[in-house]
């Protein structure tokens, strides 16, 4: 029995909401082939884009944690050999881990017949995440999965509801190649504490995103975007060059810029009617390289479906 899933590339954050709201692009996906047969065990190989880097140990590997997890959870005994080829980059805040998650989550899911719900799906994906960043969030997994905006609104429970983008939304990208990083370092230099006041700021700026989403209001999801004064502005002193990219890129007339993930690629919201996405990529490329970060520059819808199995 032979299994093909395709999972998206997400961007989580969108400045206010960290860990709890990611969206599904339209940019680069994962495929994750399973193949069931006798005996026992996880075998992995890894294709595509960097997939020297990616270690093969199902208990250091992503899909290698989610088909461990879905194994054990359902109590099932078979040999599962996973082929992870990879089209999300690693490491720039896109989503790489979480594609290969979801995509083996649902491959496996329908390879053993399980029938797994959106959920069920979201909730084996996130236990991917701890090879990447040390933590089960669920804010890339949840859109590759069920596409759109996607928002975690508890953990335990896991419960999760999506909301559509609206038609004139687009975004620009600077996707730095030289920068190394891991998300788990990204979550070290973050504040363990916050002020009341920090606490306000960040609930009315999060609510304004959700508020531009459900009117369908590039405006406002831009302005919300920019808005992050806790995660953004403990990242962005390890990125050179992506403040100004922001500020760059706001002048350029992008509706809003933060940092997708964990960084460093910045990302921008556009309203595709009035201003031309490539631009405001190039620009903020531009202030990357200025800091002698090369990078690519790109533009992408939001995805309104998440995985499918091929
Ligand atoms: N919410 C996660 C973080 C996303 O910012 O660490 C990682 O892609």
């Amino acid at each position: 029995m032979r299994v093909l899933a395709r999972a998206p590339a997400t961007s989580a954050n969108l400045g206010p909401g960290f860990d709890v709201i990611g969206v599904a692009l339209d940019l680069a996906y994962d495929e994750v082939e399973v193949e069931l047969s006798g005996g026992e065990g996880v075998e992995i190989a890894v294709e595509g884009v960097e997939s020297e880097s990616i270690p093969t140990d199902p208990s250091r590997n992503t899909a290698g944690l989610v088909a461990t997890s879905i194994m054990s959870r359902f109590n099932v005994k078979a040999r599962v050999k996973i082929r992870v080829k990879k089209g999300v980059p690693q490491g720039v805040g896109l989503g790489s881990s979480a594609a290969s998650a979801a995509a083996t989550a649902a491959a496996l899911s329908r390879a053993l017949g399980l029938k797994l719900s959106s959920v069920e799906l979201i909730e084996e994906a996130a236990r991917g995440e701890v090879a990447s960043s040390g933590v089960a969030h669920a804010d890339n997994v949840a859109p590759s999965v069920l596409g759109g905006f996607a928002i975690v609104c508890s953990y335990s429970p896991l419960l999760v509801e999506k909301l559509t983008p609206p038609q004139n939304l687009e975004f620009a990208l600077a996707i730095p190649l030289t920068v190394k990083k891991t998300t788990e370092k990204a979550r070290s230099v973050l504040p363990k504490m916050i002020g009341l006041r920090e606490h306000v700021d960040a609930l009315a700026s999060f609510s304004m995103l959700i508020m531009g989403i459900v009117k369908g209001d590039v405006q406002l999801i831009g302005r919300a975007m920019s808005l992050d004064k806790i995660v953004e502005a403990a990242r962005a002193k390890m990125y050179p060059g992506f403040l100004k990219a922001k500020r760059e890129a706001l002048k350029a007339g992008a509706a809003g810029v933060t940092l997708s993930g964990a960084g460093p690629t910045a990302i921008a919201a556009v309203d595709a009617r009035t201003t031309d996405a490539k631009l405001i990529a190039e620009v903020m490329k531009e202030a990357y390289e200025g800091e002698g970060v090369q990078c690519v520059a790109a533009t992408s819808r939001p995805r309104a479906s998440g995985v499918e199995v091929l």
